[in-house]
This record gives C-alpha cells, sequence and structure tokens, in this order.
C-alpha cells in the first residue's frame, strides 16, 4: 500500500510518500538522477543497513551519493556540527542543483533541513524520518533548527524539504521507549484535531503496539493530514499553529525541570497533555466522560501520563519560560471537547494548583 500525500505551502509544496519499503528507486529517481552530488546525513544510532540500502538505491538511479554521519543525540543539533556539514558540501564543491537526503530523527532532519536552507542560499533536500516522532511530526511543517547554549531551536529557518519517504517498517528497530514518545504526538493530533484518528486509536490499540504496518500507515497518514491543515493555516507561527502545543506548556516545563534527562520529549508531553485535558475538565470545556476516553486511550497505548511528585511552585518558573506567554499571561492550549482545541489565558492558580492532586 502507498499512501501519497501533498502538503501545500506558499513557499514550496511537496509530497509525503508513506509505503512499507517506500525508500526505492521508482520514489527516488525522480528526485535523484539528474543531480551531481547527494548527500546523505545520518546519525551513528541509525541502523547501518538503512544508510547502505539508501545507498545503493541511490546508486541505481545513477547517482553515487556520499555520506555523512554525526554522533546522535540532542548535542548533535549544535553549531559546531552545522558549520562543519556546510564546509563539508563546499569542501565537495556542492552546487544549487544537488540535495541533501536526512535519513534519521528529528535531530538528524532539523540540522540537515537547516544546513539546506543555507548552503548557497538554499538547496534541496529530502527527509527520510526513522522515527515516529519524526515521521509524524518533526518532517513536515518545514521547522529547521539548531540549538544554542541559550535554548533549544534558537537558530533555525522555515524551510520545506523537496519529499518526504517515510518507511514504517524502520520502526522496527527503533527503541520501545522512542517508539511510544512518538506515539504520544499521535495521541495529540487524535485529541486536538482528528476524530477519525482518535477513534482509531481507541479500537486499533493492540496492532499498533505490534507496529503492524497497516495501521502505522493510517495513523502516520492522518497525523500528517491533521498537521499539514494546521500548518497551512499558519505557517509561521502567528496564531493557530500554537494548538499544535497541546501538552508541551507543562512538558517543556518538565524537560526543563529535569535539565532534559528525565523524560523524552514525547513522554512530557504526555504528562503535560494529561495536564492540560484536567484543566479543560476544571473549566468544564471536557466532560468528566471526555477525560476519562483520554485516559482510557493513554493506557490502552501503554503511555505514561502522570505527574512526578511535585507542586506547582517547582515548575512555576519553568512554565514562565514558555514562548505562547502573551502580555505576562501563561496561555494554555485545551481541549474543547475531544478532536478540537483552543487556546486559553482565563485558568486561575487555583485551577493549576488543583491539577497536582
Ligand atoms: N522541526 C520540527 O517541527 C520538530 C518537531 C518536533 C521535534 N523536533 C525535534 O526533533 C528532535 C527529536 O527527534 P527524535 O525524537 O526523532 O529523536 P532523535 O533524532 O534524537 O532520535 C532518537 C534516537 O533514535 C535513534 N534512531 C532513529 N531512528 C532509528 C531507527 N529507525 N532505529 C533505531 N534507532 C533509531 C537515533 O539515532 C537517536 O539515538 C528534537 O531535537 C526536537 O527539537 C522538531
Amino acid at each position: 500500500m502507498k499512501i501519497n500525500l501533498s502538503i501545500k505551502s506558499r513557499f514550496k509544496s511537496y509530497s509525503v510518500i508513506i509505503q512499507d519499503k517506500g525508500v526505492n528507486k521508482s520514489n527516488l529517481k525522480p528526485y535523484v538522477a539528474y543531480r551531481n552530488n547527494v548527500l546523505i546525513i545520518s546519525d551513528y544510532g541509525i541502523p547501518k543497513k538503512y544508510i547502505n540500502d539508501l545507498k545503493k538505491t541511490i546508486r541505481l538511479c545513477g547517482v553515487s551519493a556520499k555520506v555523512l554521519t554525526i554522533s546522535n543525540g540532542e548535542q548533535s543539533k549544535s553549531f559546531k556540527n552545522y558549520q562543519y556539514i556546510l564546509e563539508h558540501l563546499a569542501e565537495k564543491n556542492f552546487a544549487r542543483d544537488d540535495l541533501i537526503i536526512a535519513l534519521g530523527g528529528g535531530v538528524v532532519g532539523d540540522i540537515s533541513g537547516f544546513v539546506a536552507s543555507t548552503y548557497l542560499r538554499g538547496i534541496d533536500f529530502i527527509q527520510i524520518p526513522t522515527t515516529l516522532l519524526a515521521q509524524v511530526d518533526s518532517s513536515v511543517g518545514g521547522k529547521t533548527a539548531i540549538n544554542s547554549k541559550n535554548g533549544k531551536n534558537l537558530f533555525g529557518a522555515f524551510y520545506n524539504p523537496s519529499l518526504v519517504i517515510i518507511d514504517p517498517s524502520h520502526l522496527n528497530s527503533l527503541a520501545e521507549r522512542e517508539y511510544k514518545a512518538g506515539l504520544a504526538e499521535v495521541i495529540k493530533y487524535g485529541l486536538i484535531d482528528n476524530r477519525k484518528l482518535f477513534n482509531y486509536l481507541k479500537k486499533n490499540y493492540e496492532s499498533i503496539l505490534d507496529k503492524d504496518t497497516k495501521a502505522l500507515s493510517f495513523i502516520i497518514s492522518e497525523s500528517i493530514k491533521s498537521k499539514a491543515k494546521i500548518v497551512q493555516q499558519d505557517e509561521r507561527e502567528k496564531g493557530l499553529r500554537a494548538i499544535l502545543n497541546f501538552g508541551h506548556t507543562f512538558g517543556h516545563a518538565l524537560e526543563a525541570k529535569y535539565k532534559y534527562k528525565k523524560y523524552l520529549h514525547g513522554e512530557a508531553v504526555a504528562i503535560g497533555m494529561r495536564c492540560a485535558a484536567k484543566i479543560s475538565l476544571e473549566l468544564k470545556l471536557i466532560t468528566s466522560k471526555e477525560f476519562e476516553a483520554v485516559l482510557e486511550l493513554f493506557d490502552k497505548l501503554k503511555i505514561k501520563s502522570n505527574l512526578p511528585n511535585l507542586k506547582l511552585n517547582d515548575l512555576m518558573p519553568y512554565l514562565k519560560k514558555d514562548k505562547k506567554i502573551l502580555k505576562g499571561k501563561l496561555r494554555f492550549v485545551l481541549l474543547d471537547g475531544i478532536s478540537k482545541a483552543k487556546i486559553e489565558d482565563m485558568v486561575s492558580s487555583k485551577i493549576l494548583r488543583n491539577i497536582f492532586n
């Protein structure tokens, strides 16, 4: 089964192909065959086989690809690596009609995209995301970035890929924790926008936990459809796109509180989504039955969503750094029923304290 989604953008429209063994000659040739140079960027955590298979496929398209591998982990999204990759492209005489292919998770995708956006003022790049988070989130939407010592993702650009190829079978080698962290983002789309996805997750949780290809293809494509729909209405994140941050206010605060060591991003977001759902319940934006349905979904997909033993004051300094803050007021993305979200700034400290009980 091959799913082909077309992502419309004011800047550059592109296709997302979701297909088992989708990294093949017929999908790649139209984007690769006429290039002189192709650079595959990957990291040391990605199985070598995926890199070798990609190289072979590019050779079948008549081009010989070079490979540049960086260390795995968030610290790789660094200025040093960014410069290193740019200089590598310059040394190898990459021209404006050459191509970068990012093969990996969000770390590889984000840094490769930022390199592509700035090398010779922009060259083409293809995303082949290999984590669930990258497949449903970071490979689509055009955000690229590296980290600064002053914060995450501070240097970057909005820059769309020319193509995204998603092979769900790549997830078979992914660590269980990473897979679940990605599933939390899938649940997010079900909660903020996509009722069909929410119902599917509830019903098909066993096939999803088993990484059944058909189930994966469905949840990945529905997640991307939701993300694309939201991003298309607000590409530069001036308003609506903020609803993609559901669960991220508390999630980011938890990640920062524990110095990015205790939780993977998706794990913190799962806890943050539960907090946001609880606030939605307190404000009567959802019923207790709907709140229970949210918790039941976390349980079915075996995703932990309990807050650690903390008080509101422990998190407040981190909550106050949220980028959604407007005129000094914290703003929360809340549920307005299931599969509908709204942004709310009228959340009292009493309600916030209640979610810690
Ligand atoms: N651009 C965006 O819109 C956007 C959105 C969300 C997150 N992000 C960024 O994404 C990054 C996180 O991405 P991530 O969660 O994919 O983490 P990651 O890229 O760090 O990958 C996690 C780990 O899994 C390994 N890995 C990747 N694919 C594998 C596979 N198929 N089999 C075995 N191991 C594999 C990697 O080597 C790494 O060790 C963060 O830097 C975050 O800021 C960007």
